[in-house]
């Protein structure tokens, strides 16, 4: 497993680890973007699958970092499908809601057609297309607003913020000063999706493996959000009521990379090869609260 210290690649560790022997692999191991390290890789450990939740995944870096980026995003994914092929070695790889540009209305089905507006989208969207020209054996998962115990992530965020404004107003309740106003956290209410949890998307993916899934496959828990909805969810449930979030605009931010509007995806094959539905992203996220220490 490529990436296996990763938020997401810990989940699988652990989870797969459980009746498979798993090999894991991450940066100080091995740099993906170097072809000859993959095909050494491939020749120590013969695997029958290779899991890759390596990537570069800070999307704002992305803009910037344009050429580093589409190295482990996209050439990587080629490196890796080059060596298995002869091998038929079986690739299951990871991408995001990222591809699609947010205009649609409804969920996005694996075969609506992808659009990412940013260019970490459109490295992911690169590797998509290397895995899927070069590999005849590949599970090809996309996800979305990913958050697990290992891994900086906007439940993470959430919580550092309201933990530092209570601080404030507790000091500022000791020492008879006058607050402002109530705390408040400020959290973009033009972008839904569906939060999903790295625990559960592991075991999706033990699910996947087990009935043997091939090609693309939506996996997110089930439901969807604002970022805002999200973040008044995360406070209620961490008891952290008294601070007011505050929907604003995504302009607002001016981040460096623009954020689909709607990037929900559709969930039928997944629940028609698996027999299984995804838990709804309020219970996951309760899942994940009493795996942390907040
Ligand atoms: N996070 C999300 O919200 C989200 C949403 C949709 C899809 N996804 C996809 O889900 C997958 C897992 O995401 P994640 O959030 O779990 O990622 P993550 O926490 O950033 O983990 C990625 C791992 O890959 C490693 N890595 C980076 N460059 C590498 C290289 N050149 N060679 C070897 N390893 C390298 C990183 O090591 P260092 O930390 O040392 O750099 C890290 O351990 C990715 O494919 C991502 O695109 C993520």
């Amino acid at each position: 497993m490529l990436g296996h210290k990763g938020m997401l690649g810990s989940d699988l560790f652990s989870k797969l680890s459980i009746g498979h022997e798993v090999v894991g692999m991450d940066k100080e191991e091995i740099d993906i973007v170097a072809a000859d390290n993959c095909k050494k890789a491939i020749k120590e450990t013969e695997p029958d699958i290779i899991i890759n939740a390596a990537a570069y995944t800070n999307v704002d870096d992305c803009e910037t970092a344009k050429e580093e980026c589409f190295a482990v995003n996209a050439e990587a994914v080629k490196n890796i499908a080059e060596n298995c092929r002869d091998k038929d070695i079986r690739i299951i790889h990871f991408s995001t809601d990222y591809v699609f540009n947010g205009k649609a209305k409804q969920p996005y089905k694996e075969d609506d057609k992808c659009n990412p507006i940013n260019v970490y989208g459109q490295s992911k969207l690169a590797g998509e297309k290397y895995l899927q020209s070069l590999s005849k054996n590949y599970l090809l998962i996309r996800t979305s607003w990913l958050y697990g115990v290992k891994g900086k992530n906007f439940v993470q965020t959430i919580l550092e913020k309201a933990k530092a404004k209570s601080f404030i107003d507790d000091a500022m309740a000791r020492t008879n000063a006058k607050a402002d106003g109530p705390s408040m956290l400020s959290v973009v209410d033009d972008q839904v999706g569906s939060p999903t949890y790295t625990k559960d998307l592991a075991a999706a993916v033990g699910l996947l493996i087990e009935k043997n899934a091939q090609g693309i496959f939506n996996v997110t828990n089930r439901g969807t959000c604002s970022w805002y909805q999200f973040a008044v969810r995360i406070l209620k449930e961490s008891g952290f009521d008294k601070i007011k979030v505050i929907p604003i605009k995504s302009s607002k931010l001016k981040r460096p990379a623009k954020r689909p509007a709607y990037s929900v995806l559709d969930m039928h094959k997944f629940i028609q090869v698996t027999g299984k539905a995804m838990q709804p992203w309020q219970l996951a996220l309760q899942d994940y609260l009493k795996n942390i220490k907040i």
